[in-house]
C-alpha cells in the first residue's frame, strides 16, 4: 500500500524514481509525484492524481534535473485521491519534502499542536503533518536533518516508511521505518530506496533491510549509518536478492495476473524442488525438521491471516486435521488481533502471507508471541518483515507475484501446507504409508496436471464471454473445495466487480437458495471426495430451481455433465490436493470474465497489494 521510492548517486534521478515506481505501482494506484534536489540545491516537488502514465506526462516539460531524489505512488487512506493530497508533501515554508507510506494514527493531535503553533496546512493527510512537524522540529531544536526527524517520530503513534530530503542539500537523504517496508539497495557509490527490494534489482541486489523503529542517513559518498530512535547506532546486515528481473517483467503476456496463472505448473516445481524427493517420495521441510519436537508436541496450530492466505488457511485446517491429527484454528489476522486470544504455550502460530508484509498479520504475531507461542510462517517474498518476525518458516519459492489478485501464491501456499503435513504426520504416524505415498506422488504430479488445466484456457474464455452479464454469481463447493468456492469467488469480485459469494454448497438452502433464478450462474466445485453425491444432490437443487451451472468436475465423470449446463473438466488428483487443481480455471473465468468487461486487471479498483495498513 503506497509504494515509496528514493535514489542518491551520480546518474539523474528522476528515470530511475519513474521505473521504481512502475515497478511498484501494484502498491496504489491513485496518484504518484516525485522531488528532486537539483545541482544547485533546488528542490523540485511534481504530483498529480493518477498513475505513473500521467505522472510521467505531467513531468515532460518540467526541470527534473538532479541525482537526488524521492519518490511515492499511493493508494489513499486520509484525503481523496487528488494533485494536493498526492505525495510528497512538503513543509509549509517548501525546505523539506517527504514521501510516506502508513498512517500516523495521532495527527490530528499532532496537527492541531502545530496550528496553535501558527503552522499552515494545504492537504488532508496525516503525512503532511509529519513533514510539518520534523520542520518545526528543525526549527525550533536548530539540529541537524536526521535529528529533526528523530525527535519528530518519537512524537508519533502509528505506522510509517518515510523518506526525506531537503532544498539547499542534494549530499542526503533521511529515511526511517515503523511497520512498513522499507529496503535500501546499496550500490557502487549509490543508494537505491524501496518499499519492495524486487524493485530495485535491476541495479543492485545487495540490500539492506530497515528494521522498526530506525532512522537511515543516506549520504553520498558515506557508507549506509543507521540509528534507532533512541539516537544508538544500529547495525545491519547486507543481504543478497535472489530475483531476476525476468521475474518483474510480464514476459509477452497482456497483465501480470495471466502471466502468473500460466506460470504454475512451474512455481509449483520451484515449490516443492529439494522438498518432495521424486525418488523417495519423502518430503523433508527443514522448517518441521529443525523444531520436529515442537510440532509433535503442539496441542494446536493457529492460522493467522488475510484475504486469499486466509482462504488457502482453511484448507491448512483441513489438512492440519485429517492428516496429522492437530486441532487447528483459522484466524482472520485483523480479528484475532484485537481480540483477547487463549493462547497455549504449546500451541504454534502459522502467519500465512504472500507479501509478509500485511500489517494485520504482523500485529497477530507480535501478539502471538507476547503470549509465548512459536510463530512459524509460511510467506512468499523473501527477507519481508513477516518472514524475518517469525519463529521459524517455509518459503512458498514461486516468485514475485506483481497482479494484484493473488493466484500462484494461493497454490503455492497449500502445496506448502500439505508438504508441512505430510512432514508432521510422518514422525507421529497418524496416517499410512500408502496415503503418504499418494499424497506425495499428488504433489509430484501437480505440475503436468496444472499444465493440462491451462490447456482449458480457451474453453473458460469461451464461458466466461456467456456470463459476462451476470450481476451476481454464486459458487459451492465443500470439503477442500469450501474454501476454494471461497477463492474463486474473491477472484471474480476483486476484478470483476461482480458480487460473488462462496458457500459450502450444503449450507445454501438455508438461505442462499433464495438468490437462485436463472439471471444468477452457479459455479460449483463437485470433485471425487466424501461429499461427491452429496454435491450432486446440491447441484440438482440449483437446476430445479431454474439456477445456470457451471460445474468444474473430473475428467471422465460421466454424471456430471448431465445434469450441469456446462462443464470444466479438469484432471483428478488426491482430494486434499485438488483446490491447488481447481482454483486454475476459476483463476482464468475470473480473469476473462473482468478482461471482457473492459477492467483492468492487474490494477483492480480501489485494491492495491499489500495491505500495509489496518
Ligand atoms: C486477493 C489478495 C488479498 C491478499 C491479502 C493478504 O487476491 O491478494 O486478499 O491475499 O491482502 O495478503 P498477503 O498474503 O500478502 O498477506
Amino acid at each position: 500500500m503506497c509504494g515509496i521510492v528514493g535514489y542518491i548517486g551520480d546518474r539523474d534521478a528522476c528515470p530511475i524514481l519513474i521505473k521504481g515506481l512502475r515497478r511498484l505501482e501494484y502498491r496504489g494506484y491513485d496518484s504518484a509525484g516525485v522531488a528532486l534536489v537539483g545541482g544547485d540545491g533546488s528542490l523540485n516537488v511534481y504530483k498529480c492524481k493518477g498513475k505513473i502514465d500521467a505522472l510521467e506526462h505531467f513531468l515532460a516539460d518540467k526541470d527534473t534535473a538532479g541525482t537526488v531524489g524521492i519518490a511515492h505512488t499511493r493508494w489513499a487512506t486520509h484525503g481523496e485521491p487528488n494533485d494536493t493530497n498526492a505525495h510528497p508533501h512538503f513543509s509549509a515554508d517548501g525546505r523539506i519534502a517527504m514521501i510516506h507510506n502508513g498512517i500516523i494514527e495521532n495527527y490530528r493531535v499532532l496537527k492541531d499542536a502545530l496550528t496553535a503553533a501558527g503552522v499552515t496546512f494545504r492537504s488532508e493527510t496525516d503525512s503532511e503533518v509529519l513533514v510539518n512537524l520534523i520542520e518545526y522540529v528543525r526549527d525550533t531544536e536548530g539540529c541537524t536533518l536526521e535529528e529533526a526527524v528523530r525527535l519528530a517520530l518519537k512524537k508519533v503513534v502509528g505506522a510509517y516508511a518515510i523518506a526525506v530530503v531537503e532544498k539547499g542539500n542534494n549530499d542526503k537523504i533521511i529515511a526511517a521505518r515503523q511497520s512498513s517496508p522499507m529496503a535500501i539497495g546499496v550500490g557502487k557509490g549509490e543508494y537505491f530506496i524501496s518499499s519492495d527490494a524486487s524493485s530495485i534489482v535491476e541495479y543492485t541486489h545487495d540490500i539492506v533491510y530497515v528494521e522498526d523503529g530506525e532512522i537511515a542517513v543516506i549520504e553520498r559518498g558515506k557508507p549506509l549509518q543507521l540509528v534507532t530512535l533512541d539516537n544508538e547506532e544500529a547495525e545491519y546486515r547486507v543481504t543478497k536478492l535472489d530475483i531476476s528481473i525476468s521475474d518483474l517483467e510480464k514476459g509477452g503476456y497482456p497483465t501480470f495476473m495471466l502471466k502468473e496463472i500460466n506460470e504454475q505448473p512451474r512455481t509449483i516445481v520451484d515449490c516443492i524442488r529439494g522438498r518432495v524427493n521424486a525418488d523417495s517420495g519423502r518430503v523433508i521441510l527443514s522448517g518441521i525438521r529443525d523444531n520436529i519436537d515442537r510440532w509433535l508436541a503442539a496441542r494446536r496450530v493457529v492460522f493467522v491471516a488475510c484475504g486469499t492466505s486466509w482462504h488457502a488457511s482453511l484448507i491448512g485446517k483441513q489438512l492440519f486435521e485429517n492428516i496429522c491429527r492437530i486441532p487447528a484454528e483459522v484466524e482472520y489476522a485483523s480479528e484475532f488481533r484485537y481480540r483477547n486470544p487463549v493462547l497455549f504455550p504449546d500451541d504454534i502460530v502459522i502467519a500465512v502471507s504472500q507479501s509478509g508484509e500485511t500489517a494485520d498479520t504482523l500485529a497477530a504475531i507480535s501478539l502471538a508471541r507476547k503470549a509465548g507461542a512459536f510463530v512459524y510462517g509460511i510467506c512468499n517474498v523473501i527477507g519481508s518483515s513477516i518472514a524475518r518476525a517469525t519463529d521459524s518458516g517455509t518459503y512458498v519459492h514461486v516468485g514475485p507475484e506483481i497482479g494484484v489478485a493473488s493466484t500462484k501464491a494461493f497454490t503455492g501456499q497449500v502445496t506448502v501446507m500439505a508438504m508441512m503435513a505430510l512432514a508432521i504426520a510422518e514422525r507421529k504416524g497418524t496416517v499410512s504409508k500408502e496415503y503418504y505415498d499418494e499424497v506425495a506422488q499428488g504433489l509430484l504430479s501437480l505440475p503436468e496436471k496444472l499444465k493440462e488445466v491451462l490447456e482449458l484456457s480457451g474453453q473458460v474464455a469461451d464461458l466466461a464471454k456467456i456470463f459476462t452479464y451476470a450481476h451476481n454469481f454464486i459458487y459451492l463447493g465443500r470439503g477442500y473445495n469450501y474454501p476454494t468456492a471461497l477463492e474463486g469467488a474473491l477472484k471474480l469480485k476483486e476484478i470483476s466487480y461482480i458480487h460473488a459469494e462462496g458457500y459450502p454448497a450444503a449450507e445454501m438452502k438455508h438461505g442462499p437458495i433464495a438468490l437462485i433464478d436463472a439471471e444468477m450462474p452457479t459455479v460449483a466445485i463437485v470433485t471425487p471426495d466424501v461429499t461427491y453425491e452429496k454435491t450432486l444432490s446440491n447441484i440438482e437443487e440449483v437446476k430445479a430451481r431454474g439456477g445456470k451451472v457451471i460445474a468444474v468436475m473430473a475428467k471422465g465423470d460421466a454424471t456430471v455433465p448431465g445434469i450441469t449446463d456446462y462443464v470444466i473438466e479438469v484432471p483428478a488428483v488426491i482430494d486434499c490436493l485438488m483446490p491447488i487443481i481447481v482454483s486454475v480455471p476459476l483463476q482464468l473465468l475470473a480473469y476473462y470474465i473482468a478482461v471482457y468487461k473492459g477492467r483492468n486487471v492487474d490494477q483492480p479498483r480501489n485494491l492495491a497489494k499489500s495491505v500495509t495498513v489496518e
